[in-house]
Parts: structure tokens; C-alpha cells; sequence
């Protein structure tokens, strides 16, 4: 990687800021000013600012219990963005995968890869997502029936993919999708005449939230996790 473009993904510098502190000699490659930012880092290469070791930031997998009241969007201005629940590094990177509305709760993914992300949010790669939603009215004895067969949405023209209902007692079930339309959730139980009054999302593919990971909280993937919701591709449908 070329030294100019090092600087900028190891740093919080642009392209045009690192090619003014590489003129100013502030920047040592083995012990050697380097100034030229075409120079191109080697492996194992000790890059220092000033004496600080300086290492590329690699790609971010993060899990983060969304509280209620946090917008995934960063255009709405009304609601704190949840990533200011993130304490890292080049926050500006990172990208929610998929959304949850402002009043859900649960498990959100962040990262910086897009190749990962599109994995799990298309729906061509049947990644389930399981909700827990608490309803207002009891299901009617065919809900289960009905998103099995999926249902027409309001201002849809095609029926969502078989969805997975399990109900949990008289007023809550479980919810499993494969694909994440607008509001999806709340609109396939308003397609039975029923209100969502809370929802908490508990898994994606094979990564359930942590217990012990309260409201707000995050912590990164294991590279074992990152890799297995991954292999949702493997389940791509034809
Ligand atoms: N479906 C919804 O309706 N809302 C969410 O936040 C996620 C899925």
C-alpha cells in the first residue's frame, strides 16, 4: 500500500493532510524519514508518526444491543444516532447492517465491510432474523399458516417471503424472516388487523444477542462469527 494511503486509513488524516505531515519529515519508516507517499509499505514495515506506532485499522465486525429511542439512519435528526453508542476509531466508516426503527430494540450489526453486509441483508441469501414481538390482540389460529404462505403487504405487489411464527404466550410470539422490507415486522402483523407494542430483535443467522450484553452495550464478533454468518452466501437460492 502506497504511504499516503497508509497515513489516511491508519489515521483520522485525509489524503491531503497526510501528504503535508509526510513533507514536514514527521514520518519514519524503520527509522528512516520517508516523505515521498508514493512510497510503497511493506509488510512488517514499523511506520511511526512522531514515534507513534501507527497500524492500519482492519475491517470492524461489532455487535451492539440497540436501546430504544436510537436511529439507525443518520439523516433523521430527531433521535441520537446509534452510533454514538460506538467508542472506536474512524467512526465515520462503519455502517449499520440493515435497520431497526427507532422504537426496536436488540440486536443491531456494525462494520465497515459491504461485501458482509450484503450477505446478510439480501434477501437471496436467506439470513433469518428472529424477532420477539409483543402484540396487542391474540393471533388469530391460522397467523402461523398465513406467514408461511407470506402476506401482501400495503403498497407491495409481491407477498414476503415464508416466514417462521412461533407464538410464545397470548400476546407475544416469535417472529422469523428472511428478508428485512420497510417495517416489515410491524406491517405483516397490521395484515392481521394486529399492533406491534414492542419489538426486540434476538438473532441474525447463526448469532444470537448476548444476555448478558445490556442496552447499549456492544462488543466485536469473534473472527469465528464473522465467518459463519458469512456462509449465508453458501445458502444462496438459485
Ligand atoms: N421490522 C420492523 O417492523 N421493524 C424493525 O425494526 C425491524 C423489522
Amino acid at each position: 500500500m502506497r504511504l499516503d494511503k497508509y497515513l489516511s486509513e491508519s489515521t483520522d488524516l485525509s489524503r491531503s493532510e497526510a501528504r503535508k505531515v509526510l513533507s514536514s519529515g514527521e514520518i519514519t519508516i524503520n527509522g528512516e524519514v520517508v516523505k515521498r507517499g508514493t512510497h510503497v509499505v511493506q509488510e512488517g514495515d514499523d511506520v511511526r508518526w512522531d514515534d507513534d506506532k501507527l497500524e492500519l485499522i482492519g475491517l470492524r465486525y461489532i455487535m451492539l444491543n440497540k436501546p430504544a429511542g436510537y436511529e439507525c439512519s443518520l439523516r433523521n435528526s430527531q433521535h441520537l444516532p446509534v452510533m454514538d453508542l460506538i467508542d472506536v476509531d474512524k467512526r465515520d466508516r462503519l455502517h449499520t447492517v440493515g435497520r431497526l426503527d427507532v422504537e426496536t430494540t436488540g440486536l443491531i450489526l456494525i462494520t465497515d465491510d459491504g461485501k458482509w453486509t450484503h450477505r446478510i441483508i439480501s434477501p437471496r441469501h436467506r439470513c433469518d432474523k428472529v424477532y420477539l414481538a409483543t402484540l396487542a390482540e391474540p393471533l388469530p389460529d391460522n397467523a402461523e399458516e398465513l406467514f408461511a404462505a407470506g402476506v401482501l403487504l400495503d403498497g407491495e405487489d409481491k407477498p414476503t417471503l415464508p416466514a417462521v411464527l412461533e407464538r410464545v404466550d397470548e400476546l407475544s410470539a416469535r417472529l422469523t424472516i428472511q428478508e428485512g422490507k420497510y417495517h416489515q415486522v410491524r406491517r405483516m402483523f397490521a395484515s392481521l388487523g394486529n399492533h406491534v407494542l414492542a419489538l426486540h430483535r434476538e438473532r441474525i443467522g447463526s448469532l444470537a444477542l448476548n444476555d448478558d450484553l445490556l442496552p447499549g452495550e456492544s462488543r466485536y464478533l469473534t473472527d469465528a462469527e464473522v465467518a459463519e454468518l458469512a456462509q449465508a452466501e453458501s445458502n444462496e437460492l438459485d
